[in-house]
This record gives C-alpha cells, structure tokens and sequence, in this order.
C-alpha cells in the first residue's frame, strides 16, 4: 500500500522537508529553511515543510493569475472533466492522505479516511453543480422599470473573480481545502493554498492528486511557511481578488487587513444544545457526546454548551455520563474516541478553562485527566454564566452543562454569545422547535440532532465572530463570481407590428 511521501508522492520529498507546489512543480525553497511539525501524541517532530519566502509568495500570485485567464476561458464542462479526474484520484489514494492526518492532527484514523473520501465526493459533486448553475445566465428586457421602453436588454451571467487564496484549519486540513478549491477552480479562477503547519503535509498530498488529475501549470499552488513570514504578505497581497479562511480569530485580523475583496470566513462557535422538557433525552444525550465529543471537541460545529431544563438535567447528565464512561481515550492510530489535541499550548488552554471552572464551584462529573496531549472526556455540571467555559470555545473534550428554569433563558444565553454559527434543540413539540429557530440568532438551528456542517451541499454560515459569507458547495460557488452583464441598446422606434 502506497505510503505518505512515496510512490506517485515521491516527488513531494527530498531529504526529510516537503517541497512546495508552485507553477506545476514540487520546489524547494531558497530560504533553505523549513518548519517542523510536531506529532501531537509523541510530541516529536513527525514532518518537515518549506519555509517559503515573500519572493516565492509573489512568483506564486503572478502565476496564478496568468494561469487564470486561460483558465477562465476553458469550457465549463472540461473543467468539470478535470475536477472529476482530481475526485477519484482522491478517492484511490486516501490511505497516505489518511496517514498524514493521522500523525499531523492526529484524527482517529478512521474519521481520517472519512474527510478524505468525504473531500473526493465534494469535488465531485462541485463539478457537477458548477456546470448546472454557472451554466445559466439572467436576461432582463428594460420596460418593467418605469419611464423605459422595450429597447435594452441584459444578458447577466457568472464570471470568476480571479486569483482565490484559500486557508483552511487544522482540524479539516485536506476537506475545509478541497470546499474552497473545488467551487473556486469550477468558476474559473486560480487558487492558492495556504495550508495550516499542522496537517500542512497531509494538504501537499492533496495538492499532488489535483496535480496527477492534470490541471494547467500555476493554476493551483501551494505554499507552506511560517505565518510570521507570509501570513500577511500574502492576505494583504494585491494579487489576490478573494480570501476564503477558516480558523478562529486570526480571521477577524485579515478581515480588518485584506482589501476590497470578497470575504468568506468561517471562524468558530460556541454551539449550544438547547434540551426541553419534553425531548427525546436518549437521542439528546446519544447527540451531546457525539456533538460535543468526536474528535475529541475540536470542530467549529461541536456541541459546546449544554442548556438543559432542569427538570430533566439530572436524567440527561446520568446518560450523558455514562456514555462518557464507554469512551475509549488513546492513540488515533487505535482510533480511539478521544485522541490528543492538536498541540501543547491548546492543551494548556483547554486546562485554563478547566481550572477556572474548578475555583468558581463547576460540578465534575469526571476527574480531570490529562497526559501530555492527551485530555480526558470531562463533562462539568452546573456551569454558571461567571465561568470562562459558559462563554468560551475550548476546542476540546471538555463540555459545560447549564441548567436553566426557562426556555427564553437558554434562547438568551445563545443570543449573548459572540458567536453565532450553530445551535440545537431537542423536543418533540414541532411548532416548539420552529419558534426556537427563530429566535435562535445563529447561522444554522437544527432541530433534534447535533450541529454539523454537512451534507456539503447545504448552506453552512455563522453570525457575529463565528464569520461571515455563506459556504457549502452552492454558495461557495455563487461567491467566488461576480455578475458581468452585456446590455444591448436597442435602436427606437423599434418595428411596428400588424
Ligand atoms: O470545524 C469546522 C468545520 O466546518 C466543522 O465541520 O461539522 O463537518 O465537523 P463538521
């Protein structure tokens, strides 16, 4: 079986560093520097990558946009071909993608093929969308406008915007890549890819099977380094016509940065799971832990606070925590349910929200527990709004439990938050949950299951810090274009009729 770094992703590695992908070729960069990328369960070195230069930045960007107006001008349907082409390409080789994520972000190695193969299908099903709806044009006639004639008419359609930097997170490295890619290379522009340090190597390998499908030379880059370096340099490049980030604050600063750009950013949560009287509380809790628990805590959709009635907080809590007893806590290689986080100074956070929550008199319903990376499911009782956890996003496998008297007190608490991506709740009263939803200030509500991003085919947008512009394959693709429209002036008087 093909292995990271080797056979078709040979070229990828010279000596022990990654190389970087610009104009259609694996380059080593003249800074002679590389990052290093620490496993985070051994806590060792696992991979090296190039720490490119501002001067490759802008080779890169002046390629991307030569590369673009070919690009833009190649039919629709053979983009689609190509992107077809990329999609099973990734499909074919999830086992070395899977592996890099495994010892980069250490996701079980399970979930780890899940993205990859889950990234195949987006890319598939982005060709196919692309060519239905940037297929389709507007045409408008002028005379519903009042004080015009029949003589104008405009023929709107889709056209790209141009060069599209894209930077995704850690915790999705190849999948939140590939839901920026793919809508951007079906609309016609070029694309370059910042990937995280930590599951840089596992995007490089991405990047190949894009390669090995046969896309135009510069088209598609990717450049790896430090953010000190070329963070910056490349979100306030002049080169680039649209950034598509998903991080956390990080986000808010390009934002303030970037120029008169389109914008789509998608920058955490604090979810709550909104639980009622009346709910389904084996579902709710079967939820909880899968919201607020697979892999282990650090998606942007967990559940990451619990507001339950309290007259049915302590059966919830009894079935939550059991079900946290049954977790198995260890190596992704063992595709353990809770698996270290992604580095020591999240570790070291995700302690301080803990510890606070332990001076200001939260309930453990576990011991904490933490080795190295490694942190123990906790599940803290009787949070109250004066404790950091009520507010803050941990990023890992540690969920806050708010009792609350009323529904409008839970509803308060999420519309409070800074953030606003998802929400949830559980009840078996319909009319209920569709009155919760709108008062739920929040991108997405869904009623009785966990917050998710997919299928990727939905709209996926948060409000507030949580980001703005709306994803999911159709948006994305809607916004990496612009409206060119063509008006035909009519001369008038025009025939007459008869
Ligand atoms: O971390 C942010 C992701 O967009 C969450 O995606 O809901 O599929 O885990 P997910």
């Amino acid at each position: 079986m093909a292995m990271a770094g080797s056979g078709v992703f040979g070229d990828l590695l010279e000596g022990e560093v990654y190389k970087y992908y610009s104009d259609g070729e694996w380059r080593k960069s003249s800074s002679g520097k590389s990052v290093a990328i620490i496993n985070p369960t051994t806590r060792k070195p696992q991979y090296k990558v190039q720490a490119c230069t501002q001067e490759e930045v802008n080779k890169v960007i002046d390629a991307s946009k030569v590369a673009q107006k070919a690009w833009a001008k190649t039919p629709l349907w053979k983009r689609a071909e190509l992107l077809h082409r990329a999609a099973v390409l990734l499909k074919e080789h999830k086992a070395p993608i899977a592996e890099c994520l495994v010892k980069e972000i250490a996701k079980p190695a399970k979930d780890a093929v899940t993205e990859v193969v889950r990234s195949g299908d987006l890319v598939s099903y982005c060709a196919e969308e692309g060519v239905r709806i940037l297929g389709a044009g507007k045409f408008l006639v002028s005379d519903s406008f009042p004080g015009n004639d029949r003589n104008k008419l405009c023929l709107a359609s889709k056209v790209p915007l141009g060069v599209i930097l894209a930077i995704p997170p850690f915790n999705y490295p190849v999948n939140l890549a590939v839901s920026k890619i793919a809508p951007a290379l079906i609309a016609g522009n070029s694309i370059v890819l910042k990937p995280p340090t930590q599951g840089a190597v596992a995007a490089l390998h991405m990047v190949h099977c894009f390669h090995l499908a046969g896309f135009p030379k510069g088209l598609i880059s990717c450049v790896t380094g430090k953010g000190s370096e070329i963070g910056d340099f490349l979100t306030m490049h002049p080169g680039v016509n649209c950034i598509s980030f998903t991080g956390g604050d990080t986000g808010i600063a390009i934002s303030k940065k970037a120029g008169m750009i389109p914008l789509q950013m998608e920058l955490g949560g604090k979810d709550a799971c909104l639980i009622l009287e009346d709910a389904d509380i084996d579902l709710a809790a079967a939820n909880v832990v899968k919201g607020g628990f697979s892999y282990s805590g650090q998606r942007c959709t967990a559940v990451k606070v619990v507001l339950v009635m309290e007259s049915v907080a302590d059966a919830l809590v009894e079935k939550v925590n059991s079900k946290v007893a049954k977790m198995t806590v260890g190596p992704p290689e063992d595709n353990c349910d809770i698996t270290p986080v992604v580095t020591e100074s999240s570790a070291n956070f995700i302690e301080g929200l803990v510890m606070d929550a332990k001076q200001k008199g939260a309930k453990f319903c576990q011991e904490y527990r933490r080795e190295g990376n490694l942190i123990w499911p906790l599940l803290l009782d009787h949070v109250r709004a004066d404790m950091r956890l009520a507010w803050e996003e941990p990023f890992g496998p540690v969920l806050p439990v708010i009792r609350i008297t009323t529904v409008e007190e839970g509803i308060h608490h999420c519309n409070a938050s800074n953030f606003g991506l998802q929400g949830c709740v559980f009840t078996k009263d319909i009319n209920k949950a569709m009155m919760i939803s709108d008062a739920m200030e929040t991108g997405t509500v869904q009623i009785n299951s966990a917050p998710a991003r997919g299928p990727d085919h939905f709209p996926f947008q948060g409000l507030r810090d949580s980001g703005i512009g709306s994803q999911g394959i159709t948006n994305s693709i809607e916004m990496m274009t612009k409206v060119k429209s063509t008006v035909i002036n009519l001369p008038t008087p025009s025939f007459t009729m008869g």
